[in-house]
């Protein structure tokens, strides 16, 4: 029987990836409980398991310390100052690794809830948040944010971080929107695309300036069409911002294939969301998703249906 057993969620990018890092309002919806674990303290050792992702480490030896998860925890358990001689940490996900929905952010969230319930410490979201942006400060460097704020609280929202610290917003909609959410089937490295960006920017200020700033009016202009139930409108600024990203050079063949597929089979339009150069792809589709669904799975492509809802509670 486990200890303790907590939640988190995933995330996907409607709006403003990359740029949010710089400033800009982005906007974002979370996966409901896309990630779950559950930590025994009964068991000798010190254990991480996630099964989905072939992962089990012994934690007891110092011979993974260069892993992330393992310097996460490290980070966790110190910061929490939770002693705990004996433990194995189960994560069950249903996020794919390298898919630019939120997993690592949604995986220290798990473990801060996990592990500050084992030592009876009453968190609350904003303290669970916060340390979770230190995780995701060592998964790469200069986060924004998002990632961590939509793994706490899920739910739908506008958020920007500007000099007075991270602003969130939630949103609600005229009517829920479905949406596909398709695989690249190619990882992505949110560190290295990140990094990518920033020697764009500092070689070319004025021109990624000029290409964050249309990211922040497309997600503006977003935030409406949202309220008012615009699907068409939506889509046409999916199209958009996903033309923005391929000129930050986050885009791939592999992304772009799937776009084309989701086009040629009736969908609206469609968008990378999160890092890029891989993982995940969100296509708004017409009235009538099964030709779309059919090409994909003819392609071979994996995906899942994914609502937005009119508001989260
Ligand atoms: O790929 P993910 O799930 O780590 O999302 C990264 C989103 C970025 O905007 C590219 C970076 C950030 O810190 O917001």
């Amino acid at each position: 029987m486990p200890d303790f057993e907590a939640f988190a969620n995933g995330k996907i990018i409607l709006f403003g990836e990359h740029a949010v890092v710089y400033g800009v309002e982005a906007i974002a919806a979370g996966i409901p409980n896309a990630v779950k674990a559950s930590v025994s303290l009964s068991l000798p050792g010190q254990r991480l398991r996630v099964p989905a992702w072939g992962i089990d480490l012994d934690l007891s030896t110092r011979e993974h310390a260069n892993s992330l998860l393992y310097q996460s925890l490290a980070l966790i358990l110190d910061t929490l100052e939770c002693d705990v001689p004996n433990f194995e940490l189960v994560i069950d996900s249903h996020l794919p690794p390298g898919g630019g929905l939120g997993a690592s952010a949604a995986f220290a969230v798990v473990a801060i809830r996990c592990f500050a319930g084992a030592c009876s410490l009453d968190l609350s979201d904003a303290e669970v948040n916060d340390l979770a942006l230190e995780c995701e400060k060592l998964a790469h460097g200069n986060p924004s944010g998002l990632d961590n704020t939509l793994a706490t609280y899920g739910g739908l929202c506008a958020f920007q971080r500007n000099s007075e610290g991270p602003q969130l917003q939630t949103l609600s909609l005229a009517q829920p929107v479905k949406l596909v959410v398709a695989m690249s089937g190619k990882k992505g490295y949110t560190a290295e695309t990140v990094a990518r960006v920033r020697g764009l920017y500092q070689r070319d200020e004025q021109h990624i300036s000029a290409i964050f700033d249309e990211i922040g009016g497309i997600s503006m202009t977003g935030r409406k069409a949202l309220a008012d139930g615009d699907k068409r409108k939506l889509a046409s600024l999916f199209d958009k911002n996903q033309e923005c990203l391929r000129q930050l050079g986050v885009s791939c063949p592999e992304i772009e294939q799937v776009l084309s597929i989701a086009r040629d089979s009736g969908a609206l339009g469609g968008k990378l969301t999160g890092s890029g150069d891989g993982g995940a792809i969100i296509i708004l589709p017409g009235d009538d998703d099964a030709a779309l669904k059919q090409a994909l799975q003819a392609a071979r492509i994996e995906f899942f249906d994914m609502q937005l809802l009119a508001s989260y509670t």
